[in-house]
């Protein structure tokens, strides 16, 4: 039987793991993140299954092929954690699910998109300390006369506009190569949807070395100073520095995110009081700025998404065994 050691499985993915497994896979679920640690859980298997929170870097890589495990997959859609010039060097196979439902992230970034342009993040943070004044800030604009850019318009990207443009927003889309068939949004230069957006909400891969700091001070300082800017794709592609001084300066109306820079050393974490927090702007604006909002990196955290992500890695798998490819290789 092809076994599979599988990380980070959360309790509520287990049964969805059991139901999917048509092809009989001996499943080792493992429910911590794959690290140097624990990565001799996989000896024996003939393949890994990772997420977006595993550590696939060179190490960790090293020990899996000294198993004799060729093919580390992984159910999300983002890569950035494999260090591809080690796996080329070892011969390791990488593939990913580059198309769990899209709605799963596009919701929870227009969530945080409207919470802070209705000024619903100050207002409740405020009622929660006992502050019942309906503040001036709070005078909001309605999201059918707003205008919102999208930085990325792949399949998150557009299904974030087609929630927007279904409440009569105006949807813009900065893409490198536009899909002219996209009729969810209209294609403009970023100078453009910046100078435009009321809310600026990105949905670009993080590519190491490529797209980090994608959005920073010079373009911060085109935005809107109410605008918002949400974050659902991954904390380096925001200059975090700039993004906090352009908080601290009113310079933007305010942050909303589910990533975070330097994610591995928060992600699935308990600390106890945000002093905790390793990284000292990330804490800085959590206690200090009602207009700055984190979530803990759950956009994917849907029965339809996390039921894609399954089935699709299963296919992965699949389409390897009897082809010798995988559905969806990912080759850097
Ligand atoms: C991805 O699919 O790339 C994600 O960001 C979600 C992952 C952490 C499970």
């Amino acid at each position: 039987m092809f076994k599979i050691t599988v990380y980070s499985v959360r309790e509520v993915e287990i049964p969805l793991f059991e139901k999917l497994n048509k092809d009989n896979f001996e499943l080792n679920l493992v429910s911590e993140h794959l690290s140097i640690k624990n990565v001799a859980k996989a000896e024996g298997s003939d393949a890994v299954l990772v997420s977006g929170g595993d550590d696939t870097g060179k190490d960790v890589l090293e020990k899996i092929a000294s198993y004799g495990i060729k093919l580390v997959y992984t159910r999300s859609v983002g890569v950035d954690r494999y260090d591809f010039a080690a796996a080329n060097e070892l011969g390791i196979k990488v593939a990913n699910v580059p198309n769990y439902s899209p709605r799963s992230v596009a919701e929870l970034a227009f969530i945080l998109g409207m919470t802070l342009f209705r000024h619903v993040a100050p207002a409740t943070y405020n009622t929660h300390m006992g502050d019942f004044r309906i503040l001036p800030e709070y005078f909001a604009n309605e999201i059918h006369d707003a205008t919102v850019g999208i930085i990325g318009a792949g399949n998150i990207g557009t299904a974030e506009a087609k929630l927007y443009k279904a409440l009569g927003a105006k949807t813009l889309a900065f893409q490198r190569h536009p899909d002219s068939s996209n009729d969810a949004v209209e294609f403009v230069d970023m100078d453009t949807l910046l100078k435009e957006s009321d809310i600026v909400s990105i949905h670009v891969p993080y590519i190491p070395g490529k797209t980090d700091n994608l959005v920073g001070a010079p373009e911060l300082a085109k935005m809107k100073s109410s605008a918002i800017l949400v974050n659902t794709a991954r904390g380096p592609v925001v200059d975090n520095e700039a993004v906090a001084q352009a908080v601290r300066d009113f310079k933007i109306g305010g942050y909303g995110t589910d990533v975070l820079l330097d994610e591995q050393h928060v992600m699935d974490k308990q600390f106890y009081t945000l002093d905790g927090v390793p990284n000292q702007i990330d804490k800085d604006l959590m206690k200090n700025y009602p207009n700055v909002i984190v979530t803990p990196h759950m956009g994917f955290f849907t029965v339809p998404a996390v039921t894609d992500m399954i089935s699709t890695s299963f296919e992965n798998f699949k389409s390897t065994i009897k082809t010798g490819k995988p559905i969806y290789p990912v080759e850097r």
